[in-house]
């Protein structure tokens, strides 16, 4: 049996589907697995942090077609923003595995062809519930009403094809002997639990290849095939650790695989792929720990909600070191937890302005004005030094078991007791009287040394800002590549310190929500116009045909569309829109504005003037962050949906602005 040695790390995200751009889901897995690879590599291990992109299957090649790309030209795109996602979140992996690499889909196949030939993967007749539009088999517990496809609510048909299978069951009850002898292999407790009870309830052998679909990696031998997503994606951690290339990195490494995953994919990582590892004679991952998801400001984040949280747009606003704290110290690892930005801003300003950023102004400055700079040296005594043994223990302790919250609150309370023994000892006082001068020593090398142990001890979460405060307490080593057990207390007397800086400026409450007011109403804007231009694009589309008639209505109906003869007092750009001109219109008994789209049609100077027929009732709609109130009757001749022609409707005499038309 495998004993890990402690020695060695290997450490894994999920891969991430690159149909999408890259949200704060993708950003926390990347962050914990990179905090636990840099403590890794403080505490003296042997780290490989692997990364990278699913980049095959059905919901990539939906999206390729919905862009008009090919599959290959939207993975080339797209995986792009998830290796800047490292960058921007400072992620120090070892690896970026894509999918549609060579190394890959060899491993792949060598694995594929090895299970069949050893019997473990044979060819039987899958049959299922099928959405033909949307090319996918819905299982019968995820089925709409009167078995619809819970996506798009179209009837779904039985469907049955050929497809390769992996004898899963074989594997089972290896499975739970394992887990029961090995409670860390599945964390935290509750998804241990819900794994265990899934396996108990038996597992049935699994689909693991696809006729309906292309964009995959084919069956060797049988090219009708390709390989199911899944079993594809998930064989990318033994890829990247040299399972078929380099068999001494495979050795060195997979044994002491921890892959990271979010919640909902437990079952893919807990049971599929520890069964094919067993059918594989390989290692099974010495953990797997669960997180949760995130709300935002209360609410599940999905795109139609239009609240996903970018996390470009965070680190640029805040910096990726905040960023990371942040997601790290909210919520425990493991839990659900909700992401505010007002929260984010809270902690900047409370645990990391204030409490990190004083401890560290006061003692530079202190030792500064009352020591020219350079760190006295003591041996008394202090308690902040024993605490400090208690913080290193509690640390180790909280990321052995990724409680990343854990170990950010005992250092934090750490910080909490250095600016209080600044309170209690008062410097201030001591300078002032030559006889409390060893006294005076004894607190800055103390207050020094918290901060030096500090910085180093957040460097896994904040490397930057452990590297800034490093830089003004005098050292000019890289926190992140320093030892944790390898700090002595005391070690820091006789440094001459550096250039003070602010290390978080305080967000002024106040003012951020006013700026995020501005950010809110121009972000809202630019959707607006967004809609307005696919709204005239995609009616330009969607136009009937002359041939094509709408349904009939009644005189009622004709009847609520409130329509007047207007003039046009004024027309303006809009500097952001093609299509769109700011109109003023005067009614005679009032004037609205409204946003028209036929800026290709005419010149401001051809519009003001003209009396036009005015809807009038038409519910006000912001378009560019101007808010319209009607529309201006045209008629246009359209091809392909695209207007080639158009006019304006206008009365043929001067009747009276305000006159209803009917
Ligand atoms: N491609 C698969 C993984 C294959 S691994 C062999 C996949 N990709 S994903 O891009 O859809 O999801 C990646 C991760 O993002 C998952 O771990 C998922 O749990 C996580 N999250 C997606 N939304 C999330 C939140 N709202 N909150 C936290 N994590 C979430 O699944």
């Amino acid at each position: 049996m495998f004993m890990d040695d402690g020695k060695r790390f290997y450490i894994t995200t999920p891969i991430y589907y690159v149909n999408d751009i890259p949200h704060i889901g993708h950003a926390y897995t990347t962050t914990a697995c990179d905090v636990i690879s840099r403590y890794k590599r403080m505490k003296g291990c042997d780290v490989f942090f692997l990364t990278g992109t699913d980049e095959h299957g059905q919901k990539i090649q939906t999206a390729a077609e919905a862009k008009g790309e090919t599959p290959q030209e939207l993975v080339d795109r797209v995986h792009v923003a998830f290796r800047k996602l490292c960058t921007a979140l400072g992620a120090s992996n070892d690896d970026f595995i894509r999918t549609t690499e060579d190394r890959h889909i060899r491993t792949v196949q060598a694995v594929f062809s090895k299970l069949i030939e050893q019997g473990d993967i044979y060819k039987g007749t899958y049959s299922g519930y099928y959405c033909v539009p949307d090319e996918t088999y819905v299982p019968e517990n995820a089925m709409g009403p009167n078995h619809t496809c819970p996506d798009c609510g179209r009837p779904l048909i039985i469907m049955e094809e050929e497809s390769y299978f992996f004898r899963a069951s074989k594997y089972v009850s290896q499975l739970i002997e394992y887990y029961e002898k090995h409670a860390r292999a599945v964390m935290p407790k509750i998804r241990y639990n819900e794994i265990m009870s899934f396996l108990k309830g038996g597992v049935r052998d699994q689909s693991v290849s696809r006729t309906t679909l292309k964009w995959g990696i084919p069956v060797p031998g049988d090219e009708k095939h390709v390989i199911y997503v899944w079993f594809d994606a998930l064989v990318n951690y033994i890829t990247a650790a040299g399972y078929l290339d380099d068999p001494e990195k495979f050795a060195r490494y997979w044994p002491h695989v921890r892959h990271m995953v979010g919640k909902d994919i437990i079952r893919f990582h807990c049971v599929t792929w520890p069964l094919l590892l067993l059918a594989l004679g390989v290692n099974l991952p010495a953990e797997i720990f669960a997180h949760g998801w995130w709300t935002v400001d209360g609410e599940k984040m999905s795109k139609t909600r239009g609240n996903v949280v970018d996390p470009f747009k965070m680190v640029e606003e805040y910096g990726a070191d905040p960023f990371r704290y942040f997601m790290m110290r909210e919520v425990p690892f493991g839990n659900d937890g909700d992401f505010s930005e007002l929260a984010l801003v809270g902690r900047i300003n409370s645990d990391l302005a204030n409490d990190l950023g004083n401890l560290l102004n006061r003692t530079h400055r202190m030792i500064q004005s009352y020591r020219g700079g350079v760190v006295p040296a003591s041996d008394e005594p202090c308690d902040l030094s024993e605490m400090s043994a208690d913080v290193m223990r509690r640390v180790d302790a909280a990321m052995n078991d990724y409680a990343f919250d854990d170990a950010l609150k005992a250092i934090w309370e750490f910080i909490g007791r250095s600016n209080k023994f600044i309170d209690e000892t008062m410097p201030w006082k001591l300078a002032k009287d030559d006889t409390q001068s060893a006294k005076l020593d004894y607190v800055l090398l103390n207050l020094y040394e918290a901060l030096r142990l500090s910085a180093m001890l957040i460097a896994p979460v904040m490397p930057d800002t452990a590297k800034r405060i490093w830089t003004q307490l005098g050292i000019h080593d890289d926190p992140v590549k320093s030892q944790y057990d390898s700090f002595t207390w005391g070690n820091g007397a006789g440094n001459k310190l550096g250039e003070s800086e602010v290390l978080f400026p305080r967000i002024d409450i106040k003012e951020w929500q006013k700026h995020k007011e501005e950010q809110k109403l121009q972000e809202e804007s630019a959707k607006n116009a967004e809609a307005a231009a696919n709204a005239d694009t995609q009616s330009a589309k969607t136009e009937t045909p002359e041939t094509e008639h709408e349904p009939e209505i009644g005189i009622e109906s004709f009847k609520a569309v409130e329509m007047r003869v207007a003039q046009i007092t004024k027309c303006e750009e809009i500097p952001r829109s093609k299509k769109l001109y700011r109109l003023e219109l005067d009614l005679g008994y009032e004037s609205r504005v409204v946003c028209s789209g036929i800026k290709a049609f005419f010149t401001p100077e051809e519009l003001t003037g003209k009396r036009v027929i005015l809807v009038t009732n038409l519910k006000p709609a912001k378009l560019c962050g101007i808010e319209s109130n009607g529309m201006i009757l045209c008629a246009s001749v359209k091809k392909d949906g695209v207007s080639e022609q158009l006019t304006l409707i206008t009365p043929e005499s001067d009747i009276p602005l305000g006159s209803r038309v009917s």
